[in-house]
Parts: C-alpha cells; sequence; structure tokens
C-alpha cells in the first residue's frame, strides 16, 4: 500500500498542516514541549502521522536545529520498525476500558531507559467509557516529566472540556486537491508510473481532503493496471466508478445554451454507461456551487484551494450570460431536489430529467 510506503519520515515531507508542523518545530527547538497534546481533523490528514514525527524529533539522538529528527539513529530506526519501547499506541477504539488506561499509568511512571521521554499516542480517544476517560484525566492532571501524550480524534465535540482544558489542542485541515495532487505525483514519480495528469486530479478531487484515501485509490488503481506502464485516464475513472470531471460542464454547456434535447440525451448516456445518478446529482450540484462561489468572489474559492479548474474558467467566461448567479442558485435549488428524489423513484434517471425540463422549461 502506497500510503505505508509514503507516511512522511521528517517534517519536511508532511503535507499542509503548516500550522501544526511549525509550532511543534518551534516547541521542540525551545524545550517547550507540551505533555498532552490533541489531534482533532478529519481521518487521513496527518495526525497519526505528526503524532509519531514528534515521538521521533523528541527523542531522535542527533535532532536538527529546526527540530527534525534524522531518520537514522536508533532511536528513529526503532520507531520505523515498530519496535520503539518509548513510543506506546493505544487505539481507542478497541481498547475501552478503564484497564488499559491504568496499565498505561502504571507504564507512564516507570521512566524511559536513557533518559528519554515516553510518547503515547491514544487514537479515537473519544471512544473510551467515562471511568476510562476519568483516569486518563487523574494522569494528565500531574503527568510525569518524561512523558508525552498525543491523544487524537475525529470527533472533538465528544471530548469533555475538563480533558481540553488541559490539553494543547490542534486542528487539522483537509488537504486541498492541489496539495493532494502534488503528493500523489511526487509518488508517482518515485514508483516510475505514469498516470494521465486528469486522471491524478480527478483522485485528488475526489478524497475529500483525505490524503490517505486518495493513495489508497491510486494504489486500487496501479494495482488493477499493473501490466500498464501508462494508465490513462479512462483507466482511473473505470477502476473507482468515479464520475469523469468533463462531464459536469459538459452537462452544464447543454443547460446553459438551452439545449434541452441534448441535455437530455445527455443524463441518458451517462445512466447506460453506468454513472450512478444520485452521485451525479450531488456532484453537479457541488460544481454548480464552486462556479457560483466563483461569481461571487473568485478568493474564496482560492483561499480553500477549490479554485476552478482551466475547463471550468473557460466555461463561465463563455457562458457569462446564461450563468447569472439567481440563475445557478436555481439549478442547485432543482437538482438538490432531483437528489432527492432518485432515492424513490421508479426509473432512477427520471428526476434528472424533469429537473432538465424544470430548467429548460
Ligand atoms: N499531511 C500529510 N502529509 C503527507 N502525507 C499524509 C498527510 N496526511 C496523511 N498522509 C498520508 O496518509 C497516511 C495516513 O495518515 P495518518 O497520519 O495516519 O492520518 P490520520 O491519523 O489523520 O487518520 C500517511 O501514511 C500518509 O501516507
Ligand atoms: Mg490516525
Ligand atoms: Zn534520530
Amino acid at each position: 500500500m502506497l500510503y505505508r510506503k509514503y507516511r512522511p519520515q521528517t517534517f519536511n515531507e508532511v503535507v499542509g498542516q503548516q500550522h501544526v508542523v511549525q509550532t511543534l518545530r518551534g516547541a521542540l527547538t525551545s524545550g517547550r514541549v507540551s505533555h498532552a497534546y490533541l489531534f482533532c481533523g478529519p481521518r487521513g490528514t496527518g495526525k497519526t502521522t505528526l503524532a509519531r514525527l514528534l515521538a521521533k524529533s523528541l527523542n531522535c539522538e542527533k535532532r536538527t536545529k529546526e527540530g527534525d529528527c534524522d531518520d537514522s539513529c536508533g532511536a528513529c530506526l526503532a520507531v520505523n520498525n515498530n519496535n520503539s519501547l518509548d513510543l506506546i499506541e493505544i487505539d481507542a477504539a478497541s481498547n475501552r476500558g478503564i484497564d488499559e488506561i491504568r496499565n498505561l499509568k502504571e507504564s507512564a511512571l516507570v521512566a524511559a531507559p536513557g533518559g528519554k521521554y515516553k510518547i503515547f499516542i491514544i487514537d479515537e480517544v473519544h471512544m473510551l467509557t467515562k471511568d476510562a476517560f476519568n483516569a486518563l484525566l487523574k494522569i494528565l492532571e500531574e503527568p510525569p516529566a518524561h512523558v508525552v501524550f498525543v491523544l487524537a480524534t475525529t470527533e472533538p465535540h465528544k471530548m469533555l472540556p475538563t480533558v481540553l482544558s488541559r490539553v494543547q489542542r490542534f486542528d487539522f485541515k483537509r488537504l486541498t486537491p492541489k496539495e493532494i495532487d502534488g503528493k500523489l505525483k511526487g509518488m508517482l514519480k518515485l514508483e516510475g508510473i505514469v498516470v494521465d495528469p486528469e486522471g491524478i486530479m480527478a483522485i485528488a478531487m475526489s478524497s475529500d481532503g483525505a490524503l490517505r484515501d486518495a493513495e489508497v485509490s491510486l494504489s486500487k488503481v496501479i494495482a488493477s493496471h499493473d501490466w500498464k506502464t501508462q494508465i490513462s485516464v479512462d483507466d482511473v475513472y473505470n477502476s473507482l466508478g468515479l464520475i469523469p470531471l468533463n462531464y459536469y460542464p459538459e452537462f452544464l454547456g447543454y443547460l446553459a445554451t438551452g439545449n434541452k434535447s441534448l441535455a437530455l440525451d445527455f443524463v441518458n448516456k451517462a445512466y447506460s454507461s453506468g454513472v450512478d445518478v444520485g452521485q451525479f446529482a450531488s456532484g453537479f450540484v457541488e460544481y454548480l456551487r464552486r462556479i457560483l462561489m466563483h461569481t461571487i468572489n473568485p478568493s474564496v474559492l482560492v483561499s480553500v484551494g477549490e479554485e476552478l479548474l482551466d475547463q471550468d474558467l473557460k466555461l463561465v467566461s463563455t457562458y457569462s450570460q446564461a450563468l447569472t448567479q439567481q440563475q445557478l442558485i436555481r439549478m442547485m435549488n432543482v437538482f438538490v431536489s432531483a437528489k432527492e428524489g432518485i432515492k424513490s423513484s421508479p426509473i432512477p434517471q427520471l428526476p434528472l430529467e424533469l429537473a432538465v425540463l424544470e430548467i429548460l422549461g
């Protein structure tokens, strides 16, 4: 799996999350590392990765002055090989009870050999039972000097305020399609595999900001084409069941020019080629939303890394007369209803056809 092979081994390799990287570097170089961190955020965005990097840097025998680990001393290699005695990872989803936390406490009280830090990573910490949580809280109240806790969760709203007040919290962000695209391209280069750039971007855009999901998708594509040296964009779409990126602008073009028959034809061709109509409806609404945001203020999209692709920019300027804000809002409402209708429709593509007719009158 690519995502294991390409887990960042130093801070430099981390994509995005620069607010976290910089603060951790600062803490390491100034010697002011907290005893407890809380890493919150969506899955696959680097929480475990950064927790492990913090552990490596803390105990590295040759830490750089920027706070990076050397990734080659005994302590670093032990972490890389998953046999470090100073890094303890607990999955709270499967170890939820008070006994686990009692064991953890006992282990925390024993100093790490060689004056090193003991780092405990507790993943999905919101899953702990109430008793276990309270026991953890007790430890966090008076943590031993050589211990650093990294609590990770995808659901920070489930954390008690008593815990929140004792940790330094970092909120991990979804990665932008551009950031994901960049990392996938880097990996492919190292693997010596050529994938059509549109296919790579399609993967990046379909993974909802989770780099791991994108890497898993890419692994799947590669695994199902391992006799090929060049993977085409259709290979990508077919093996992942993705809706091609050019479907949305094509469809919107028919709506913008009022071409009823081509729009209906498109719906039926897409359906018979195996496109999931529900997925298409939501994808199209999401697409319209981005166009709308662009017409209001392009910098909104740029700031979250969702700027339009060249093909979309061209479309917006070609059809600027037809794609007014009002019209876009109307289309979105119609397709949101169509998406709802699909669930109960006896003919899957019918709600999309009705949506076309409603918009084009
Ligand atoms: N910010 C990131 N920079 C580089 N790679 C990342 C990043 N986030 C996730 N990854 C990739 O995804 C994999 C899983 O990341 P992980 O840190 O376990 O995510 P999380 O703990 O947030 O679910 C990593 O091995 C790495 O390949
Ligand atoms: Mg994790
Ligand atoms: Zn080292």
